[in-house]
């Protein structure tokens, strides 16, 4: 018996170990040595990686002077923040199979080494076409995978070596809701509140209020989250993301899926809920990004195409001034008319989108000052229905303009 019972003592410890580092599909292995190491960061097979001249990280384009600058600045220590990204890269190693017959691996870099830093109370908007790597960020600052290179660290410590610790300071609503399906909203909040440590006498009314403020209050209770509809869920993985009150969360496209005023609900919780911590948010609303976010930045193929407050992005990156113009539907040369009225408004104008009726035009900058703008109003308004416009309006930069410029440029 005592000798059973050595070797199931032995069998346990043996158990923990092989599981802290054998890599397996996600999460970060530790040292082999871990137990002996001050700083067991788990290294990387360089082997494994292809060079920088194969992949021409910084070489064949210039990097935005924001994005060089923030590098250099971090690089040098000059700005600090809870959350601190330095030179982050991400190799996947993918199986793809063809055929049948043959099956050959690729290797893909997710994310070609980003930096960056994110303060106390700020909400960052990362932006981003589809396969930027906006995800894979948010997975490795997560922990769900490790970097390839480079490292980040949360409110001063490591992923890389500290994430048990980091886990408790953090909250994700991660892409996809991950839910189980026979527990109530109520249930699925009180877990998250406990793992997060809040008390027990507390912790019923802390879930109850998070329920309230995404507007599930009459699900809390008597719905599963099998039961609830795609929009409910994704509220919920909110309310899960915010329970225990960490100091940073991560918001994965948190309003995908959202009716219009759920949306605007979820904008409130968030705007609300950034004092005092740090609030990193994906999305593919530009009017999302634009109401929330402090700062932004655009990713493209792994790396940071810009940075910023959105104001200094649409000075940076716009154009001023744009019209809107639409020509009559049903009325044959409606559009040649319409244009040929524009080019007499606005000689130099530049059609830049049309789609079917529709037209956008940049005005000059030449036109750009208050006194010709409103001149161009009024002829418009005067003239628009012998000249068959249907609609019409001038807007100055979106987001989405920046958005559109920076990713049509690659
Ligand atoms: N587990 C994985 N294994 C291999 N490659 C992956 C894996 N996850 C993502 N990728 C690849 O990494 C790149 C970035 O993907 P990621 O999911 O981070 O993009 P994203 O910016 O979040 O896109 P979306 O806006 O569609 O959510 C893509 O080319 C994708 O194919
Ligand atoms: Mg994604």
């Amino acid at each position: 018996i005592i000798i059973l019972m050595i070797q199931s003592i032995v069998f346990f410890l043996g158990a923990v170990y092989l599981d802290r580092v054998i890599p397996g599909a996600f999460g970060i292995a530790d040292h082999p040595l871990f137990c002996f190491k001050t700083n067991n960061a788990s290294t990387i097979d360089l082997s494994d990686i292809p060079t920088q001249d194969e992949y021409g990280w910084y070489d064949d384009e210039i990097e935005d002077t924001d994005v060089l600058m923030e590098r250099q600045r971090l690089e040098k220590g000059e700005i600090g923040g809870t959350v601190i990204i330095k030179d982050m890269k991400k190799l996947y190693n993918s199986t793809i199979l063809p055929n049948a017959c043959h099956k050959s691996s690729v290797s893909q870099f997710a994310l070609k080494g980003i930096s960056f830093a994110i303060q106390d109370g700020q909400c960052f908007g990362l932006l981003g076409p589809n396969g930027a790597g906006k995800t894979t960020l948010i997975s490795i600052l997560t922990g769900l995978y490790g970097p390839s290179m480079g490292t980040a660290t949360i409110n001063g410590k490591d992923i890389r070596t500290e994430m048990a610790s980091i886990r408790k300071e953090i909250g994700i609503c991660p892409q996809f809701d991950i839910q189980w399906a026979t527990l109530t909203p109520l249930e699925h909040v009180l877990f998250y509140a406990r793992l997060k440590g809040i008390s027990v006498e507390q912790e019923n009314e802390h879930a109850m209020h998070l329920l309230d403020q995404v507007g599930l209050t009459d699900s809390a209770t008597v719905k599963y989250s099998s039961e609830l509809s795609g929009g409910m869920r994704r509220r919920l993985s909110v309310a899960m993301a915010l329970a225990g009150s960490p100091k940073i969360v991560f918001l994965d496209e948190p309003t995908s899926g959202l009716d219009p005023i759920s949306k605007r609900q979820l904008w409130d919780i968030v705007s609300t809920s950034k004092k005092g911590r740090s609030v990193i948010l994906t999305t593919h609303s530009m009017e999302e990004a634009d109401v929330l976010c402090d700062r932004i930045s655009i990713i493209d193929q792994g790396r940071l195409q810009c940075i910023g407050t959105p104001l200094h992005l649409k000075n940076k990156f716009g154009f001023g001034y744009r019209l809107y113009v639409s020509a009559k539907p049903g009325e044959e040369e409606s559009v040649q008319m319409v244009s040929n009225f524009v080019e007499k408004v606005i000689p130099s104008a530049k059609l830049v989108e049309q789609f079917q009726n529709n037209m956008v035009y940049q005005i000059p900058l030449e036109f750009q000052h208050p006194s010709k703008l409103t001149k161009i109003f009024s002829t418009i308004e005067t003239n628009k229905t012998e000249q068959c416009i249907e609609e019409w309006s001038i807007s100055p930069t979106s987001l989405e303009d920046v958005f559109i410029s920076i990713i049509d440029k690659e």
